[in-house]
């Protein structure tokens, strides 16, 4: 038994989610891709947006959820550490080449911007650099709520089938802690960990590996633009204020506290010391 599935912190009923892995989102999605030509283009006014004989809008359907299936948490296992740097690309070491591309949605399928994903993975031989900082990276979505990773498929190490740790956070939202896994793996079938829904779709080419996932995070959202950095007018001096380059060390107050910065960061609404652990630590 490896240390991650001896963890006492374990949450069983967080990852043995019954069924196939067949969500509304799913059937949705294999559905778009098995109907005929014209089915799509039939369909697709109304998944764009349709109006009814009033003339009043209505709200596309949603495609990325149909907001009982957020993204499962699992286990953060051992071999966490805090203070990851910012990056989307951490080749570290030899391997074959994996780039994982997604979407960060909430449960009303609206992408999620700014969203922050802190990205752990044992090496090519299934060994998890606990010293310095291989194959640990974070980053933050892009403004349609995208990211893209480019790293190397990870080793195994015995006990576990393939997968990668991942924490993702909407601003100022609580942390969904979890792993993603590959198809095809025979290990898949005695992981007591593995889970289906987690299974990211991957694609083989002569030079690389290509994956796809998006998350859903339990986050409500409410019709309208997704929030974006506004808050720039600059506090009193001394103080956090967004949109400022902070380096590793730079002191701050914040709310009558105190913070180091960890991480070299460009500041973001959303992102204040209080929200942002893995960025600012009270001092
Ligand atoms: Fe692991």
């Amino acid at each position: 038994m490896t240390a991650e599935q001896s963890d006492p912190t374990r949450d069983g009923d967080a990852t043995a989610e019954p069924g196939n892995g067949i969500t509304r989102k799913k059937l949705l999605k294999a559905a778009m891709v098995a109907a005929p030509a014209p089915f799509l283009v039939g369909a697709l006014p109304a998944l764009a947006g349709d109006r009814t004989p009033s003339g009043q809008s209505l709200d596309p359907t949603p495609f990325c959820d149909d907001g009982d299936d957020p993204t499962p948490p699992q286990m953060e296992g051992p071999y966490f550490k805090p203070n990851s740097p910012q990056r989307t690309t951490m080749l570290d070491g030899n391997g074959t080449r994996l780039v994982l591309t997604g979407t960060v949605y909430g449960l009303a399928c609206r992408p999620i911007a700014n969203a922050l994903l802190d990205f752990w993975q044992a090496d090519a031989n299934g060994v998890y650099d606990n010293t310095t900082y291989r194959f640990r990276g974070h980053q933050y979505t892009n403004a349609q709520g995208a990211f893209t990773l480019t790293t190397i498929v990870p080793g195994l190490y015995p006990g576990r089938t393939r997968h990668i740790h991942v924490k993702v956070q909407a601003p100022g939202r609580p942390i969904l802690t979890t792993q993603l896994y590959f198809p095809g793996e025979p290990r898949n079938a005695t992981d007591s960990l593995y889970n289906p829904v987690l299974l990211m779709s991957v694609q083989t080419t002569p030079t690389e590996r290509r994956a796809t996932f998006d998350f859903v995070l339990n986050v409500n959202q409410t019709p309208g633009p997704t929030p974006t950095a506004t808050g720039t007018t600059p506090p009193p001096s001394g103080t956090w204020r967004a949109g400022v380059v902070y380096a590793v060390g730079a002191q701050v107050s914040y709310g009558n506290l105190n913070y180091r910065c960890q991480i070299a960061h460009t500041s973001q609404v959303g992102w204040e010391p209080p929200n942002a652990p893995a960025l600012w630590q009270q001092i």
